[in-house]
């Protein structure tokens, strides 16, 4: 019988981003700027971002108490929703936010409703890292059972809401199929 309980999302906020999930929406994030990767995590999201090119602050600093760079591109402990969107509030600075699509239906998010929050909705499931003190368990195999957009704000977007149409996988392998037609 199906469940409604996300049995593995509950007990902590160690669910690192997967490289691709950066990689599909690296052509909307500025190159001239000093992207905030402010939720450290293992560290690699932040080591992601800079392999993509972008020059980034990443460290385990308390995200509260600190504002640094000039963009703010992360993906936040999903348990501290609600005081995460009130101190970007009060930071009023532009973001990349990975969150969970509910979000936008809590009584947190209706105070940005007149801020024009731009949203870009992947093509796939974002698939990420679990670590249960710093280690991926064994056998361990991501099926994150909720869906999650980029929320943006200040990031000057095109569009309001962009569907991204392709994504990159962790490993990509070319295959040439070679069709022989009978004459
Ligand atoms: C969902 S994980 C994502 C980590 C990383 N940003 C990534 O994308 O891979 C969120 C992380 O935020 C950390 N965290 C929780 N509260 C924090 C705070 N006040 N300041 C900085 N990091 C915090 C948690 O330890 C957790 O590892």
């Amino acid at each position: 019988m199906a469940s409604f309980n996300t049995k593995t999302f509950i007990k902590h906020d160690d669910y690192m981003t997967p490289f691709n999930a950066w990689d599909n929406i690296k052509q909307f994030i500025p190159k001239d700027k000093v992207i905030w990767e402010c939720f450290y995590g293992d560290g690699k999201s932040g080591n992601h971002l800079s392999t993509l090119g972008f020059n980034v602050i990443h460290k385990p600093v308390d995200f509260f108490k600190h504002n640094l760079g000039d963009i703010i591109v992360t993906n936040p402990p999903f348990s501290k929703s609600k005081i995460v969107m009130d101190r970007l509030y009060e930071l009023d600075k532009p973001f990349i936010l990975i969150f969970p699509s509910s979000k936008i239906n809590t009584s947190y998010f209706r105070k940005w409703k007149d801020k024009n929050i731009q949203i870009i909705i992947p093509r796939k499931r974002i698939q990420f890292i679990k670590k249960i003190n710093g280690v991926i368990p064994t056998n361990y195999k991501s099926m994150c059972n909720f869906d999650c957009f980029y929320y943006c704000y200040k990031m000057n977007l095109d569009k309001d809401i962009t569907w991204l149409n392709t994504t990159t996988k962790k490993t990509t392998k070319k295959t040439t199929k070679i069709i022989f037609k009978k004459i």
